[in-house]
């Protein structure tokens, strides 16, 4: 590969498509939830191979929430069955895992799992591997104005960097490259806050498809763009 002369620190992506990806094959909607899993773990180990520093997952939103019980169950027990399976695979690649999103509306135990899973990877430092699950922007940023409320601070206090900190994904870098599979091209209400200038990259490929080369041709393709950040061209 052409070597990169611009390379995103963070890459977010909207994992899209599991579902049609299954349909197309004439298997359920499961099994695509299925495979799209199995594909997080060539995508990570993709990303690493590339060197990106920060990478976070959209895996179920706050809008999922209207999806049959069925369909959300079966999420759920994916979430927890991959916090028992394959955290230690994550600790042993020198990952730390953390999880962004609303915590309080998923079970105590998968509460319990992911506070072992960021412990447990906590010095980690080859890459950030963020798992967005039960998130919504609209609701981290209301969220955010909530516990700033209460804590009642100087209103000259509030700048960017103040807010920030309230937010779930605070603590990350912001977003330069957002990737969203299979052919949609909007936000769906991702990290509203953090993707304030990322970059986007649309493809049709579905999630559980999008391999080694489909990443190349992202990155590929965010080092010919011209982030300007509003300032004038050179
Ligand atoms: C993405 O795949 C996974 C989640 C949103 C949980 P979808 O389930 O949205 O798949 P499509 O968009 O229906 O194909
Ligand atoms: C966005 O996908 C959320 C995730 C990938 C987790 P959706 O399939 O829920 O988004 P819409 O409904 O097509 O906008
Ligand atoms: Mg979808």
């Amino acid at each position: 590969m052409t070597p990169l002369k611009d390379k995103p620190n963070h890459i977010a992506i909207i994992m899209d498509g599991n579902g049609r990806w299954a349909i197309e094959k004439g298997l359920s909607r499961k099994e695509g939830h299925y495979a799209g899993l199995k594909n997080i773990y060539s995508v990570v180990n993709h990303a690493l191979t590339f060197g990106i520093k920060n990478l976070s997952l959209f895996a179920f939103s706050n809008e999922n929430w209207q999806r049959n019980n069925s369909e959300i169950k079966y999420l759920l027990s994916l979430m927890d069955q991959a916090l028992d399976e394959d955290i230690q695979r994550f600790k042993n690649q020198n990952i730390r895992v953390r999880h962004i999103g609303r915590p309080d509306r998923l079970s105590k135990n998968i509460q319990e799992k992911i506070q072992k899973a960021e412990n447990f990877t906590k010095d980690n430092t080859k890459m950030n591997l963020n798992i967005v699950f039960d998130f919504g922007g609209r609701e981290e940023i209301l969220d955010a104005v909530k516990k700033i409320i209460k804590e009642k601070p100087d209103i000259d206090e509030i700048n960017q960097e103040f807010f920030e900190e309230y937010l779930y994904s605070g603590q990350l870098p912001n977003v330069d490259l957002i990737i969203r599979t299979s052919g949609e091209m909007r936000l769906s209400n991702f990290f509203l806050w953090k993707s304030h200038y990322a970059e986007f990259y649309c493809t049709e490929v579905k999630w559980p498809d999008f391999n080694e080369t489909e990443m190349k041709k992202a990155l590929l393709d965010y080092n010919e763009r011209h982030r300007r950040y509003g300032k004038t061209t050179h």
